[in-house]
């Protein structure tokens, strides 16, 4: 039996660290891919050498081509820029959808059954592009936003109840952007309900905090935006795929009139198992909600009409 492939364009920050990841995880072998010369080759090697000591049998290969890329199972594309202090995801639009179109064009054909996922923001554009260039059926692609932007609500309400990190279940849904909906109404921790535990300006504190997440370590970074975490959310999102776990994560898919939203890619809560996005799960909102999910679905569109 072949173990799955795993490729990951864009050998930076976060391809770096999601391939690192994976391979500690053990969850396939990577292909790591990047324009720079030498550096996919050295990260790779790097990485490879850390293999006797971290007990993973995972093979890493770095490259600058994508050759080594046929028959991958899953690709997760990170190329591209990241964001600065003062920027927002979709000032990085029209460098990245270039980007993402070149990408796309190379790694497509070579793996057709592959599982596409989105990391370059802005996310939600960026699948879309992917979706038209690639001709992969829509389940095939999902883009990050909601496992990260609901780890980092998850931390913020673990941090202000003082309680273990992983008793904490949260939900973002919408674009993975400022208008992003964090779901106190779902929440829980250790399926206790948030607002019994917390006062409502603690809650509107966090979902404020969780919403800004991203900009928040940009500012302290200043040179470039979050890898640790968003490695973690994609790693998390390739397992359940690899592994046809068919968990329930919030990601950027095709919604085809759920929750009132046409053709679009946005985040809501998908199963996600080897064919990709299995189901999309529509929950039931309040209006105020569905009225946050819409306006943060109307900004997706918006960006993708400039285009
Ligand atoms: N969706 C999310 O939740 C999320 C989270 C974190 C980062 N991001 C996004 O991920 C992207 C990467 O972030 P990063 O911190 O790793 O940036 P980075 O600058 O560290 O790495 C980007 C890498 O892409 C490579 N690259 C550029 N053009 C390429 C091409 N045509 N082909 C192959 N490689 C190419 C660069 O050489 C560089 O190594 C950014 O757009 C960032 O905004 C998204």
């Amino acid at each position: 039996m072949q173990r799955p492939k795993i490729t990951v364009v864009g050998a930076g920050n976060v391809g770096a660290t999601v391939a690192q990841y994976i391979a500690l995880k053990e969850l396939g072998d990577v292909v790591l891919t990047d324009i720079v010369e030498g550096v996919p080759q050295g990260k790779a090697l790097d990485m490879q050498e850390a293999a006797p000591i971290q007990g993973s049998d995972s093979r890493i290969t770095g490259t600058n081509g994508y050759e080594e890329t046929a028959g991958s199972d899953v690709i997760v594309i990170t190329a591209g820029i990241a964001r600065k202090p003062g920027m927002s995801r979709d000032d990085l639009v029209s460098t990245n959808v270039k980007v993402i179109r070149s990408v796309v064009k190379e790694v497509a054909p070579r793996s057709p059954d592959a599982v596409l996922i989105l990391v370059t923001n802005p996310s939600d554009v960026m699948a879309q592009v992917a979706f038209r260039e690639s001709g992969f059926p829509a389940n095939r692609i999902v883009g990050l936003g909601g496992v990260l932007d609901s780890a980092r609500f998850r931390t913020f309400i673990a941090m202000e109840l003082g309680v273990s990190y992983e008793d904490v279940s949260a939900f973002v849904l919408g674009g993975h952007g400022d208008d992003m909906v964090p779901l106190a109404r779902y929440s829980y921790v250790s399926g206790i309900p948030i607002d019994k535990l917390m006062s409502q300006s603690a809650i509107d504190r966090i979902v404020q905090r969780a919403r800004q997440g991203g900009a928040e370590i940009v500012n302290f970074l200043k040179t470039g935006s979050a890898y640790y975490a968003p490695g973690a959310s994609i790693t998390q999102m390739v397992e359940s795929i690899v592994k046809d776990k068919h968990r329930i994560l919030p990601c950027s898919a095709y919604v085809t009139g759920q929750y009132g939203v046409s053709d679009l890619f946005l985040g809501v809560p998908v199963m996600l198992g080897t064919h990709g996005v299995e189901k999309v799960i529509e929950i039931e909102l309040t209006a105020a909600e569905k009225a946050a999910l819409h306006k943060s679905a109307d900004g997706v569109r918006s960006v993708l009409n400039q285009l």
